[in-house]
């Protein structure tokens, strides 16, 4: 293990062969239900949201045997007083129109659920041809507005994960599996 993933300790929660298991079952859930809607002229699109999903989009992406198209957002919450209400700033916004397209969220962790409340109802508002959302990670128990996630990893407890692209302040993003940080004096993995 890299010296710099000890600073804090760390509790691995979901490690990497469960990642690339569940990577494997979302994307064989998503080829099934997909098959025959897209192709070469019409492939699926899928948004990933910055910069937390790379990982997952990276890696799913290869799973998935249909044409695949790949685009970005990149959303912030504005300050404290206002994230309740569930507004976000695009910073980065897609490279093309969604219109008539078979469209894909893919989310790093759904938590309070307004970033996603918000690019659910932005998106739609685009007129794709569908518009579905995969997370690789579920925190139900912090959930704020009610959204539905089509393609749902793992659900997690209500604690603060790193790792496979979630970050504290842009650290940890390149762990391979999936931790929680201990607080001071509980155990290292
Ligand atoms: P929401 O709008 O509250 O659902 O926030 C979703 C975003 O918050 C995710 O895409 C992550 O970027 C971030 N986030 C939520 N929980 C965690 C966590 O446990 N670790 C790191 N980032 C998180």
């Amino acid at each position: 293990m890299r010296d710099y993933w000890r600073s804090e300790p760390l509790r691995c929660l979901i490690g990497r062969e469960e990642i690339a298991a569940v990577v494997e079952e979302l994307a064989g859930r998503i080829s099934s239900d997909y098959q025959g809607e897209v192709g070469i002229e019409e492939p699926l699109l899928m948004v990933g949201i910055l910069k937390g999903a790379a990982t997952f989009l990276s890696d799913i992406v290869r799973a998935i045997p249909l044409p695949t198209a790949l685009d970005f957002m990149a959303v912030s919450s504005y300050g404290a007083s206002t994230t309740s209400s569930g507004v976000v700033r695009i910073l980065h916004d897609l490279g093309s129109s969604i219109e008539g397209r078979h469209v894909i969220i893919v989310e790093d962790i759904v938590d309070t659920g307004l970033t996603l409340q918000y690019l659910q109802q932005h998106l739609a508002g685009r007129g794709p041809a569908s518009l579905r959302v995969c997370a690789l990670l579920d925190k139900p128990d912090r959930r704020e507005v009610e959204v539905e996630i089509d393609y749902c990893g793992r659900q997690v407890p209500d604690e603060f994960l790193v790792g496979y692209g979630l970050d504290l302040d842009e650290r940890y993003r390149d762990l391979p599996f999936v931790a929680v940080i201990e607080s001071e004096g509980e155990e290292t993995t």
